[in-house]
């Protein structure tokens, strides 16, 4: 129920399945029109849009789809649930908050270069849409710190095959990128988040 954790020396990730994924297909239809591919990782064709303003462009203000609070919601709920069940979210924390959604779509060709999320802590992708054959891996740089690049060298690049609601959490700092898929609609929607404290450690970051 709360999926499976894999971890090599201080990097982590949680991979589970949800049931249903339609409250985030409906926000995917909702999502600005505007393609911000040329920006991003997301190469081969893809197209990328923004749910929340992007960090790296303050004047981009996109419209939030209607349902954009209850999803913020629910997947802050989701996420911290699963990174408390697995022991990867921080004491200091009180409560997890999404500060961006984005969400990419696909065909043939498309993919993603290897890159993090450095300016947030902890990242999430969700697949609601992907190609029967071939849905193009995703992978994750497993050893970017000495200790695993040492001791853990058969686990240096882990691979992941994405099905209809997968979902994957990872710190931001873990590199990853896609390779090429095959043919047919791949669609994933993305959040990132932050921690608040608790109030004993006497710092607040909203
Ligand atoms: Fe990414």
């Amino acid at each position: 129920m709360s999926g499976e954790l894999i971890t090599c020396g201080n990097n982590w990730i949680i991979i589970d399945k949800l049931d249903n994924v339609s409250d985030l297909e409906e926000i995917v239809s909702e999502a600005d029109p505007r393609d911000y591919s040329d920006y991003t990782t997301a190469s081969g064709g893809s197209f990328q849009r923004y749910f929340t303003p992007a960090g790296w462009s303050p004047d981009y203000i996109p419209k939030l789809p209607k349902n954009w609070d209850t999803v913020k919601d629910t997947y802050e709920n989701v996420i911290q649930k699963r990174m408390i069940y697995h022991a990867v979210f921080p004491f200091e924390w009180h409560k997890l908050y999404m500060t961006s959604g984005w969400t990419v779509t696909g065909d043939k060709g498309s993919y993603h270069t290897p890159h993090e999320h450095g300016r947030d802590y902890v990242s999430s992708v969700i697949y609601t849409e992907v190609p029967e054959k071939d849905p193009g891996v995703i992978y994750f740089v497993m050893h970017s710190d000495n200790y695993s690049l040492l001791y853990h060298p058969q686990k240096r690049l882990l691979h992941v095959l994405p099905e209809k609601g997968m979902i994957i959490i990872f710190p931001s700092w873990l590199i990853h990128g896609t390779l090429p898929q095959g043919e047919g609609k791949r669609t994933t929607v993305n959040f990132d988040f932050r921690g608040t404290y608790h109030e004993e450690y006497g710092q607040f970051s909203s």
